[in-house]
C-alpha cells in the first residue's frame, strides 16, 4: 500500500480505521513529533565555518534557536559520537579514542553501550521507526567487529559508512549489505547520495508512525573532495587570521610549546589550501540541508518535526601555530555549531546557556515523550530552554571535556627524531597530538563567569585556566594568577565531574548559586583518569 500521498481527510478517516484496529498504537496523527539529526564532521564554528552554509542558517538557525555556548564532551570524532549516542561522558561510555582498542565500534561497545543508545530507546520504547546515513563511528564496519553485517539495534533502515569519512571509493552497509561505490559524481559523492537517500526515507517510509531521521555526512572532513561545480569556489578565502593564529602559545602546555612559530610558509599554504577546500565541501552540505527540509514541507510534515544540526567536534587552521586538527582543549576545536528548529520553537533566537553533546540523547528523547529519568544518561534535556520555559539561573553552569592523547608508543613515520609518544605529525616536524596530551576540563559558562579550568596528565600535571570574557582567543593562561582559592575549587569541581554518572555529572557547579562545596565528593567513586592533581592533595 501507498500511504505517502495521503490528504488529511483520508488520513483522518484512515486515522479512525487504525484506532479501531490498533488500538491507538500508530496513530497517524500521533502528532508525536518527527525529528532529524544533521550530523557533520570536524565542522568548527569559531572560524566561520558556518559562513559557506547559508540556507542551513536561513531554514534552521533563523527558523528557531541557535546556541553560541555548544560544547562536546571530547574533541575527537568517535568519543564524540559516542557521546551524542549514549547521552554520557566519555569515561562513562569508554569509548576512548578512534580505535578498536580504544573501543571505537568495538565488541565491548557493542555489547555494552550500544543497545541502549537514544535511537535504540526511541525505536523500542517511543514509537519511533528510525533512519541512519552516513558516518556512524570511525572502525564501523571492522572485520573483528562483525564487518558491515553489523547493523547497530535499534534502526529500521540502516545506511552506514564502512569505517572513516570519505567522499568516493566507499562501501555503505545497506541494511547489513555491503554496496560498493567508485568515483563518479552522478553516483557516488557520498554527500548527494545521504541527500538521496534521506528524500527517499521522507517519501517512503510508514506514515504511521513518528521517525527519525539521523544524516550523517563526511564533510567537511579530510580528504575535502569537493563536488565538481563547486571545486572553484571561495578561491581567494584563507584561513581568518585571528589574533590567535600563527602565534607562539608560550604559556600552555607541552606539545604546543613544541610547535614552530612562524609556521614554515608551506604549512600556512596548506591549511589556507584545507581551509577553503572544506568550505567547498559544506556547499553540498547546505545543499542537503535544503532538500531535506524543502521535502518536509512539501510532505506537510514540517511544522511538526524537529531539525538538529550540529557538529561532532570544531577545528583549527593555524591556531598557536598547530597548522590543522581538532585535539586541543581551547574553543576552535570544543565548541560546535547547534541550531535546531520545530514545533513551539520560536525564530530567531540565540541562547547563551551552556549545552554538551551528550545533551542530545535526552533532549530528542524528551521531544519524544520518553522519561530520561528511567535512562544513565549524563546529559541533560535542553528542550524547556528551546521552548522558553526555562528559568536560565537554574540551568547547569558547567560541562566536563575529556581527551586521551593518542600515540603512547608509537613513533610518528613523519617524524621518528621526536621518538615515541607523538603522533599526527608535519614533516617539519610539528604534532597535533601526543599521548601526554592527556587532559580534562571544567568548562564554565554562568551570568557570573566564563571560565575554563583544564589539568593534563603529563609530567608536570600542567594547568591552563582562560577567562573567556577577557580573552575570547584563550592567549592569556592565568592559572599562575588566578585566586587560589577559585583555583582549588575549580579543581575539586573537576574530580567530581571525572567521577560522576548520571545526576551527579548535573549537580551545581563552582559559579552556581546554589554551589556547595561537599568534600565528600572528593575521593569518591572511580574516575576515568583521576588527576595527579588529586594524588598530590591526598
Ligand atoms: C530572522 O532574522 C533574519 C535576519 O535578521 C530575518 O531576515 C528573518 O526574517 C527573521 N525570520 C523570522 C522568522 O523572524
Ligand atoms: C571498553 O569498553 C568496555 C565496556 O564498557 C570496558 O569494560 C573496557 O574497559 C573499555 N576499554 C577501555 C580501553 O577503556
Ligand atoms: C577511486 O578509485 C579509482 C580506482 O582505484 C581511482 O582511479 C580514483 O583515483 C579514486 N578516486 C578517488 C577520488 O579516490
Ligand atoms: C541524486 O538524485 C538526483 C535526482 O534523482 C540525481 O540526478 C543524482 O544523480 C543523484 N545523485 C547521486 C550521487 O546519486
Ligand atoms: C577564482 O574564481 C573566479 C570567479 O569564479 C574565477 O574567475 C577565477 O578564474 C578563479 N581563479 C582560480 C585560480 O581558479
Ligand atoms: C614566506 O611568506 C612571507 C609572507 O608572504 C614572505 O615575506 C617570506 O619571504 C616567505 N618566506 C619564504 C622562505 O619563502
Ligand atoms: C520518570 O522516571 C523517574 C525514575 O524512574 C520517576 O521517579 C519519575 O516519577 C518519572 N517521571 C514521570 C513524569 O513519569
Ligand atoms: C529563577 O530561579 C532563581 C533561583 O532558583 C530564583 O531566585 C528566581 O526568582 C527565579 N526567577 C524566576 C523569574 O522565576
Ligand atoms: C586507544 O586507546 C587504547 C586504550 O586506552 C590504547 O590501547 C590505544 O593505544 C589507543 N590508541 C592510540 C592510537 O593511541
Ligand atoms: C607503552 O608505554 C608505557 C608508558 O611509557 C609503558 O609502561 C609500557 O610498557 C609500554 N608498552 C609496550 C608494549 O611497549
Ligand atoms: C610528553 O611526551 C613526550 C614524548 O614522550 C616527552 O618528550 C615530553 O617530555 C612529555 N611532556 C610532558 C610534560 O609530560
Ligand atoms: C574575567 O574577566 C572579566 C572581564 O574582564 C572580569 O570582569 C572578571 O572578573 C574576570 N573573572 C575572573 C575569574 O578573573
Amino acid at each position: 500500500m501507498e500511504f505517502s500521498r495521503f490528504n488529511r481527510p483520508t488520513l483522518l478517516r484512515c486515522l479512525l480505521i487504525c484506532v479501531t484496529f490498533s488500538n491507538g498504537v500508530f496513530g497517524a496523527f500521533y502528532r508525536k513529533p518527527n525529528i532529524v539529526l544533521i550530523l557533520t564532521d570536524d565542522l568548527d564554528v569559531t572560524m566561520g565555518g558556518m559562513s559557506p552554509l547559508t540556507k542551513t542558517k536561513k531554514l534552521i538557525g533563523d527558523e528557531g534557536m541557535s546556541f553560541s555556548n555548544a560544547f562536546v564532551a571530547s574533541p575527537l570524532c568517535c568519543p564524540s559520537r559516542a557521546s551524542i549516542l549514549t547521552g554520557k561522558y566519555p569515561h562513562n561510555h569508554r569509548v576512548l579514542n578512534n580505535t578498536l582498542e580504544g573501543n571505537c565500534s568495538s565488541q565491548a561497545w557493542q555489547k555494552s553501550e550500544e543497545s541502549h543508545t537514544f535511537p535504540a530507546l526511541l525505536h523500542s520504547y517511543a514509537g519511533y521507526q528510525t533512519f541512519f546515513a552516513g558516518k556512524y563511528l570511525n572502525q564501523y564496519g571492522h572485520a573483528d567487529a562483525g564487518g558491515v553485517e553489523h547493523v547497530p539495534p535499534g534502526w529500521n533502515s540502516w545506511i552506514g559508512l564502512e569505517r572513516n569519512s570519505k567522499y568516493y571509493n566507499y562501501t555503505l552497509s545497506v541494511n547489513g549489505k555491503p554496496q560498493k561505490h567508485g568515483a563518479d559524481y552522478s553516483k557516488d559523492y557520498l554527500t548527494d547520495v545521504l541527500a538521496n537517500v534521506s528524500l527517499d526515507f521522507l517519501q517512503y517510509k510508514s506514515n504511521y508512525q513518528p521517525f527519525f531521521m539521523m544524516v550523517s555526512t563526511p564533510a567537511p572532513h579530510s580528504p575535502w573532495t569537493a563536488a565538481p561545480q563547486y571545486q572553484n569556489c571561495f578561491n581567494t578565502t584563507k584561513a581568518p587570521r585571528d589574533p590567535n593564529f600563527n602565534i607562539h602559545g608560550k604559556n600552555k602546555h607541552w606539545l604546543i610549546r613544541q610547535a614552530k612559530t612562524p609556521m614554515t610558509n608551506s604549512s600556512v599554504q596548506f591549511l589556507d589550501d584545507a581551509f577553503r577546500n572544506r568550505w567547498r565541501t559544506l556547499l553540498s552540505v547546505d545543499d542537503l540541508v535544503e532538500k531535506i527540509v524543502k521535502r518536509l514541507e512539501v510532505r506537510g510534515e514540517l511544522d511538526n518535526t524537529y531539525v538538529f544540526f550540529t557538529s561532532d567536534n570544531g577545528y583549527h587552521t593555524g591556531q598557536f601555530s598547530l597548522p590543522l586538527d581538532k585535539r586541543q582543549l581551547y574553543e576552535f576545536d570544543i565548541k560546535v555549531p547547534l541550531m535546531v528548529r520545530g514545533p513551539n520553537i520560536k525564530p530567531n533566537q540565540t541562547s547563551r546557556l551552556a549545552v554538551a553533546n551528550i545533551d542530545l540523547g535526552p533532549t530528542i528523547l524528551d521531544i519524544a515523550g520518553y522519561n530520561v529519568s528511567k535512562t544513565q544518561m549524563d546529559g541533560m534535556s535542553f528542550l524547556p530552554i528551546m521552548e522558553g520555559r526555562m528559568n536560565s539561573s537554574s540551568w547547569r553552569t558547567d560541562i566536563l571535556v575529556e581527551y586521551e592523547g593518542e600515540g603512547r608508543n608509537v613513533s610518528d613515520p613523519a617524524c621518528p627524531l621526536l621518538g615515541p609518544g607523538v603522533s599526527e605529525c608535519f614533516p617539519d616536524c610539528v604534532c597535533e597530538d601526543s599521548y601526554n596530551n592527556t587532559y580534562a576540563c571544567v568548562r564554565i559558562v554562568a551570568p557570573s563567569a566564563n571560565l575554563q579550568y583544564c589539568e593534563f596528565d603529563d609530567n608536570e600535571v600542567f594547568v591552563e585556566v582562560y577567562n573567556v570574557t577577557a580573552d575570547p582567543f584563550q592567549l592569556t593562561n592565568i592559572a599562575k594568577t588566578i585566586d587560589q582559592e577559585v583555583l582549588e575549587k575549580m579543581n575539586h569541581r573537576l574530580m567530581m565531574l571525572q567521577s560522576c554518572s548520571g545526576q551527579s555529572c548535573r549537580t551545581p557547579g563552582v559559579y552556581d548559586i546554589r554551589y556547595n562545596f561537599d568534600p565528600r565528593h572528593m575521593f569518591t567513586g572511580h574516575g576515568w583518569r583521576l588527576s595527579r592533581m588529586r594524588q598530590r592533595m591526598k
